[in-house]
């Protein structure tokens, strides 16, 4: 198959998803809201250990509760958040020890991200929240670690802003590095 045969659908969605920061106050149907979550259901992960759990806020008092974890205006805008929580006691860890929670969670996550952006809502990766006010605003148990905040809306712009990435050179290797 010539490079020129292949499906471009899957491109055009890498292309499109982006990091929504304002979104119209339409809610999320929560059926829509669980065909996103199925995607991450389905996700690859170490040795299948599956090792997240998924928070799904679209109620005004406990939205409230978890937007106060990541203190930005724009935020305000988003009619649901889903919080993606890490188990690392379920997580394949390596021989040299290293946890692969981050690595099955991101993964996931990323799945939720172009599924709605298949679905036509927005997005956003959120880390740089507090997380230990988010855990008891959630009432997260000991063990299970909250990894990161998406808010999920319709975005408020039809407008994809343009992508800013290294050039392919920087960033692939063709064999060894020098
Ligand atoms: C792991 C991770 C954490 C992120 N945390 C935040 C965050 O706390 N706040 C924020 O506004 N954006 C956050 N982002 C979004 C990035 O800034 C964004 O993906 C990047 O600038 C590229 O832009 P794009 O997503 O629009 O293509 C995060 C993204 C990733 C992958």
């Amino acid at each position: 198959m010539g490079a020129d045969n292949h499906n471009n659908t899957f491109s055009d969605l890498v292309s499109q998803r982006y990091s929504c920061r304002e979104y119209l106050p339409t809610s999320v149907d929560r059926e829509v809201m669980a065909q996103v979550l199925e995607t991450a259901r389905l996700a690859p992960s170490a040795c299948n250990r599956q090792p997240w759990r998924f928070v799904v806020v679209d109620e005004p008092e406990l939205l409230a509760a978890v937007k106060r974890c990541y203190d930005r205006a724009w935020l305000e805008s988003a009619p649901a958040v889903i919080v993606a929580c890490g188990v690392h006691d379920e997580a394949w860890h390596r021989a040299d020890g290293k946890d692969h929670t981050d690595v099955d969670l991101s993964i996931a996550i990323e799945h939720i991200c172009l599924a709605a952006t298949s679905m036509g809502l927005g997005t956003c990766w959120i880390c740089n929240f507090e997380v230990a006010q988010l855990a008891e605003a959630l009432n997260i148990p000991a063990g299970i670690e909250p990894i990161a905040i998406i808010p999920i809306g319709y975005p408020a712009s039809s407008q994809v802003p343009e992508k800013k990435r290294k050039n392919m050179e920087e960033v692939v290797q063709w064999g060894r590095f020098q």
